[in-house]
């Protein structure tokens, strides 16, 4: 038995900010984030507007594209690093604003990593029976944890909400799932406040997410490329069996060597990054959405997601659609 994707669907707020706009909020140029970074241009979630309220329309495509309704979903599994409230999880938050009453529901934290985390979760309920039809999403507003005085960090991230829909299958399906992680590397990235430690440490408001970049380029590459080779060897496959490599969208150059390992050309790369921005967990059901609806990504074709992030945190799955 394999859990099966059934449905995609994704969601991106309406508001979006160019390098062009962020050349007057910081000391920056279109020219240095889009040949550091790819990106040229984020979408933004207007104040009031929360990781939920992205969720539930990235989820209502998944069910629509699934042709599954709220009866239907007995799961519901959030990747997010930015929820609303610290509880209750934005996963009964989205069972609530879906109509959806009674079913297991949960986020669960793993920052850019998130989505693949909670897919692999995901599909074991699918695969061991306990699930019928789950709904996997990663979202987040991560916009709402940069300092937009930061010119090193504020013109990565973009806010966005990606969603799955696993059904069991006798035929694959989420072949493997490969996770990873290592605290040693917290220090690279990192939002410096929480419940335990007590908000407010630096005043209220005054807290952000902290990268050191150049090093968690350094590790993404590497770790990254690990674990996709883990993935082909695991499954006894070639890269060149590979229809479509969807990565985490965070950086261009790191998406252009991981390919480069894989052998893999960019025309069989999805690569949503110079609009999406680093979305962090909705970055690869985004991605995947896209692919699948404009038709490159087609029934039958094998994918590798692979993802890093804080934590660190990194992780792959090989999947057939
Ligand atoms: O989702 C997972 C999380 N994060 C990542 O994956 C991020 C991984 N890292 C990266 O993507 C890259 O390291 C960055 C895009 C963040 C930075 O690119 P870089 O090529 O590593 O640049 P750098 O940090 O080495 O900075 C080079 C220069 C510095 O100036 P000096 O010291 O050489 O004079 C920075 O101060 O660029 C400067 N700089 C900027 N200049 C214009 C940094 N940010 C900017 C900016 N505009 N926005």
């Amino acid at each position: 038995m394999y859990a099966r994707i059934a449905g995609t669907g994704s969601y991106l707020p309406k508001k979006i900010l160019t390098n062009a706009d962020l050349e007057k909020m910081v000391d920056t140029t279109d020219e240095w984030i889009k040949s550091r970074s790819g990106i040229e241009q984020r979408h933004i979630a207007v104040p009031g507007e929360t990781t939920t309220d992205l969720a539930v329309p990235a989820a209502r495509a998944a069910m629509a594209a699934a042709g599954v309704g709220p009866a239907d979903i007995d799961l519901i599994c959030v990747g997010t690093t930015t929820p609303d409230l610290i509880f209750p999880n934005v996963g009964t938050l989205l069972q609530q604003r879906l109509g959806i009453h009674g079913c297991a529901a949960f986020s669960l934290e793993a920052a850019c990593s998130g989505f693949i985390y909670a897919l692999s979760v995901a599909e074991k309920f699918v695969r061991l029976g306990e699930s019928k039809c789950a709904l996997v999403v990663g979202a987040e507003t991560l916009s709402r944890m940069v300092d937009w005085t930061d010119r090193s960090t504020c013109v990565l991230f973009g806010d966005g909400a990606g969603a799955v829909i696993l059904k069991p299958s006798v035929e694959p399906g989420i072949i493997s799932t490969h996770l990873h992680a290592d605290g040693k590397y917290k220090d690279l990235l990192y939002f410096p406040e929480g419940i335990s430690t007590g908000f407010n440490l630096a005043g209220q408001g005054k807290a952000f997410l902290r990268m050191k970049g150049n090093e968690v380029y350094k590790v993404a590459v590497t770790t990254l490329g690990r674990v996709v080779l883990e993935t082909l060897a695991a499954n006894g496959i070639d890269k060149s069996q590979i229809d479509w490599l969807v990565p985490h969208q965070a950086n261009i150059r790191i998406i252009e060597a991981i390919a480069k390992r894989l052998e893999m050309p960019m025309e069989r790369v999805i690569v949503t990054l110079a609009t999406h921005g680093n979305t962090s967990a909705a970055s690869i059901p985004l991605a995947l959405d896209a692919g699948i609806r404009d038709g490159r990504i087609k029934p039958g074709q094998q994918l590798l997601l692979a993802a890093f992030g804080g934590g660190l945190t990194w992780g792959s799955a090989l999947v057939r659609l």
